[in-house]
This record gives C-alpha cells, structure tokens and sequence, in this order.
C-alpha cells in the first residue's frame, strides 16, 4: 500500500535555513525516501517572494515525493493538519548579540504560532523549534498549545551535538562514526554543557583519552561557542549546518535512534534535577516514534556545575518571558 502523504510546515521558509532545508526535505531526507510531502510554507508578508521563489525551484526539482507545496502568511492555514512543523521563521543575531538578545523580539512570533498548532495540528503532530532561542521559543509554542502533548514540542541541539562528535572525532583523529555517547545538556547558548563522560571512541572511554583540562579549556567552550564563530567568519550565522541537523533530529525522532542516544531538547519530566516543563537539552532516544530521555547516568561535580548553569539560564529565560506576558503565569 502507499504511504500516506505527510504534511510539512516550514515557518521563515523564505529565509537562508529555509531555503537550505526546502530541497533536502522534498527528496525524503527529512522523513524517508518513501514518504511523500506536502509542503507548507509559512512567512510574514515581507518574506513572501522568496519564499514564492523556492516553490517555483522546488516545482522545478521535480521531486517525486513532493506532492504539494503552499505558500502562505496565514499560520492557521499553514499550521492545519500538520504532521511536522519546523519552526525556524525568526530573526538571526549578528556579531556581537547572544542568543538572549533574542528573547523578546522573537517570543512574539511562538504564542499564534502554538495557538494555531493547537487549533489545527494533525494528532500524530511533532514541532522542532529552530528559531532562536530555540528552547525557551518551544517553551512558549506549547504553552499556547494545551492540548498538544508537551513532549510534541522540542527545540533543536542537534547542531551542537554533531558539533561536539566532529570536535571530539577531530581531536582524536577518528572517523566521527567511531564516537557514541555523547551529551549536549542544557540549553542551546553558550552555557550549553557537551558531556563527554559516557562517551566512546570504538568502545573505549573517552575519558580515557583526552584531559579534563582539555575538555574545559578547549573543546566545551569551542562546542559552545561555535555559533559565534560562525557568525564571525561568515558573517552572517549557520546555515547548512542547522538545516542538516534540522534534518537528522526529524529523521531520527520518527525513524528511531537504533542502539545509541543522541542530543535534543524536550520537555522536562524532572530527570536530572531539571525542573519539569523547561525544555532542555538531554540524552535522548527515539522508541516508537517519541523521544525518551536516556536515565540513570552518573554525574560528578564537574558536570552537575555545567548542567545547573545551563539550566539555570533557562530558568531565567522562562522568567523572562512570563515578565513580558509571552506565557501565562
Ligand atoms: P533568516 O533571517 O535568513 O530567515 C528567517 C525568516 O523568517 C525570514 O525569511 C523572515 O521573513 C521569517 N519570519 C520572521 N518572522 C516570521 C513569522 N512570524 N512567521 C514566519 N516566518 C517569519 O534567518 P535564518 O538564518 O534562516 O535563521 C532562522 C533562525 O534560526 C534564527 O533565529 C537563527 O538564530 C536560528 N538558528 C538556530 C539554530 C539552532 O541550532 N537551533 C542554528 C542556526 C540558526
Ligand atoms: C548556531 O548555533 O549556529 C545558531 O544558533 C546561530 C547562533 O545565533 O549562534
């Protein structure tokens, strides 16, 4: 029997990680090479023509799998029986801005957007928030969802774990298959905590292989940082990189993770010492189509410093964001 089509919606399909992630989805990298797309693509009015534009190229692609594709503004249209909804539609920093800066200007953008979700979203719906700050920008789509399960609603880290396995691999000098068991904790900033401590290289311990002052001095804050850096050098933030890990946080939350865990951030159910319902970042992996957070890991001193940090920026930034009246009290 053919698969049933799925409905995808792309919010800032206009934009540069839209327009990187349009193509990869139509030819089956986002869902599977034998599920068929309906594509939707949300922008604000200032943003229609480009996205207008990708729709003719995507016509033009003559993708077999894509079945569809809509342009619109309207997010209750956009959002009505969704099956994926990526949320990437908000405004980049540039040099000199943290994530944070963010935090008002995109906020706006989440609560219609999980108004709508929650009026129209199909029952199977799972949203990935890419947008920045992605994990409080989550926080704020489900609450204007109620009746959406939270663990729908997951913000993207994906891009600094594959980050983290290329830095480790690097330093290694192994293929970046070679690595398992790594963890991204917290939120998706700079207090962002990549955890090497379960992590293997062909089976043996990492730990085993590099020093802790290497991990504080070098590769937590390189892992961390990275964004910026990429905002240095290009100028602009990443693109490629975000689109592609869009793609493999979709892929494996409805494919499965196999036999390793990897990096999302999901609503908290109190694991860790996190508080329950900031979304953030954990080891996870994906049964039956959800995501579950990977239990009983040990933590010593020097993690449970970085995993509170982190948490305690998204604490903050959940304060901040009732303050301005963008969740309910
Ligand atoms: P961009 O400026 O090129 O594109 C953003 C698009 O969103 C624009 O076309 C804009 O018109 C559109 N938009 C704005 N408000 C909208 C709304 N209410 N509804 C629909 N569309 C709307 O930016 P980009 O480079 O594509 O980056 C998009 C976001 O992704 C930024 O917030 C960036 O910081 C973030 N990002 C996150 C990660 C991550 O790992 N989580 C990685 C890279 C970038
Ligand atoms: C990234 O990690 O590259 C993005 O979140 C963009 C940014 O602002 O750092």
């Amino acid at each position: 029997m053919p698969t049933e089509a799925r409905n995808v919606t792309v919010t800032g399909a206009g934009g540069q990680i839209g327009y990187a992630l349009l193509f990869r989805i139509a030819s089956g990298q986002l869902l599977g090479a034998d599920v068929p797309i309906k594509l939707r693509l949300l922008e604000i009015p200032q943003g229609l023509n480009a996205a207008e534009g990708a729709a003719l190229e995507l016509h033009d692609g003559a993708f077999p799998l894509l079945q569809s594709v809509e342009v619109t503004d309207d997010a209750t249209r956009a959002f009505d029986g969704v099956n994926v909804g990526l949320l990437v539609g908000s405004r980049p920093r540039g040099p000199g801005m943290e994530r944070a800066d963010l935090l008002e200007a995109n906020g706006r953008i989440f609560g219609p957007q999980g108004r709508a979700i929650n009026a129209g979203a199909a029952d199977d719906v799972r949203v990935l928030v890419v947008g920045n700050p992605a994990n409080t920008n989550a926080l704020i789509t489900a609450a204007h969802a109620p009746d959406v399960p939270a663990e729908r609603f997951t913000a993207m880290t994906r891009l600094d774990h594959n980050r983290a396995v290329a830095q480790l691999a690097a330093h290694l000098a192994v293929p970046v298959t070679s690595i398992a068991g790594l963890t991204i904790w917290g939120n998706h900033s700079a207090s962002q905590y990549p955890d090497v401590f379960h992590a293997t290289v062909d089976g043996r311990p990492v730990i085993d292989l590099v020093g802790e002052s290497w991990l504080a001095e070098t590769f937590i804050p390189r892992v961390a940082n990275r964004g910026s850096e990429i905002i240095r050098v290009r100028g602009a933030s990443s693109v490629g990189s975000a689109a592609s890990a869009t793609l493999d946080h979709v892929f494996d939350w409805v494919n499965g993770t196999g036999s390793g865990w990897t990096s999302a951030a999901v609503a908290s159910d109190g694991s860790y010492g996190v508080p329950a319902g900031l979304v953030s970042s954990f080891p996870v992996r994906s049964v039956g189509g959800a995501w579950r957070i990977v239990e009983g890991l040990e933590m010593g001193a020097f993690s449970r410093a970085r995993v509170d940090a982190s948490v305690a920026e998204l604490v903050e930034e959940r304060e901040a964001v009732r303050a301005l009246g963008l969740i309910p009290d």
